[in-house]
């Protein structure tokens, strides 16, 4: 079996392949690591089949729908998932045919609803039903820690010992583990007695994922995330330095047009010299009226150079095929100490 650990931060994602026939699967993608996955199966020669989440994540973005739709291969989760893009739904004891390899599913509820474990060979990826010295939490949304015991003490952990484990987290770098190992060591798995598992889990006191109505939204959804968004933007728009702009303002080139587009206050606080206003809120209904020429160069200025990343794609979705973002913002260009004017338009 072709094995690939792909981390990020804590999350923990897996591609696994069969050396007989190159068939492969991705198992719990995380969006900013797509070109990784493609990457490696390219490398390996893989061809990916599967795109599996073990369950709805609420603290990280899912890739399976972009992997996907990239693809043309199906996202698999289990039926009790409430994504709508999934193509295959899958029920306890269900087995994917990966080339010679054999991934049976197991229906393990409790993290979430619609969790389940996948056992390939000797690997089972637990997503985050069991993960290493500890269980997934039950305090989010369709968790249940009644259901987490009957997962854990009458479904995987019954299971060979020996088999290696694979969570979906993984905060300390352990790798993996074994069933025999978080049997006798993990601190969750001690109390083995229902109510008291019960009771341990319910006085737990986590903080809450970050992202996690963002996460929740896009994954539920298959919705884009902001930063998606800003990628999707960034893709297809050139940018100008702060060193680069600030060369061609101090040359008052003519034919130059600096855009900042953010609100009016901010502007008369501080701009580039001879930058115009065009909050980005306003730019489709002004920019006729604004920007009569198609042909000027433009570079769009923001706070950040988030929004004017986005401004600048919209002009070019115009028609203005010179327009370019300013890569940094006005807090760079401050910092930088490069020359500033206050008050309002000339
Ligand atoms: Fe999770």
């Amino acid at each position: 079996m072709i094995f690939e650990q792909i981390a990020t931060g804590g999350c923990q994602s897996y591609l696994l392949g069969c050396s007989d026939t190159c068939a492969a699967v991705v198992i719990d993608p995380e969006i900013s690591q797509v070109d990784r996955y493609l990457g490696i199966a390219a490398r390996d020669g893989l061809r990916i089949h599967y795109l599996i989440d073990t369950h709805t994540h609420a603290d990280h973005f899912s890739a399976t729908r972009q992997l996907a739709r990239q693809l043309g291969v199906p996202v698999v989760m289990h039926r009790e998932s409430p994504a709508p893009f999934v193509d295959m739904r899958l029920d306890d004891g269900d087995m994917l045919l990966v080339g010679r390899l054999r991934m049976q599913v197991m229906h393990t509820p409790g993290h979430t609803r619609d969790s389940m474990c996948v056992l390939a060979e000797d690997r089972l990826f637990t997503g985050d039903t069991l993960l290493i010295g500890a269980t997934g939490r039950t305090d989010l949304p369709t968790g249940d820690p009644d259901a987490l015991y009957d997962s854990l003490f009458r479904g995987i952990l019954r299971l060979d010992p020996a088999l290696k484990v694979h969570p979906a987290h993984d905060y300390k770098g352990n790798g993996h583990s074994t069933i025999a190992r978080e049997l006798a060591a993990n601190p969750r798995l001690q109390q083995r007695e229902r109510s008291v598992f019960i009771d341990m889990m319910r006085s737990l006191t986590l903080t809450m994922p970050t992202h996690i109505t963002e996460a929740l939204r896009s994954n539920m959804s298959g919705s884009k995330t902001v930063a998606q968004l800003l990628a999707e933007a960034a893709a297809v728009v050139p940018f100008m330095s702060l060193t680069e702009l600030k060369a061609r303002v101090e040359a008052a080139e003519e034919e130059f047009v600096v855009l900042d587009v953010r609100e009016r206050d901010a502007y008369e606080n501080g701009h580039i010299p001879r930058a115009r206003l065009l909050p980005r809120g306003q730019l489709e209904l002004r920019v006729n009226d604004d920007l009569p020429d198609p042909t000027r160069r433009i570079v769009a200025c923001c706070e950040l150079g988030r929004i004017s990343t986005l401004a600048t794609a919209t002009l070019r979705e115009l028609g203005y095929q010179r327009a370019v973002a300013l890569d940094g913002g006005m807090k760079a260009w401050r910092e930088a100490g490069y020359p500033l004017k206050s008050g309002p338009e000339p």
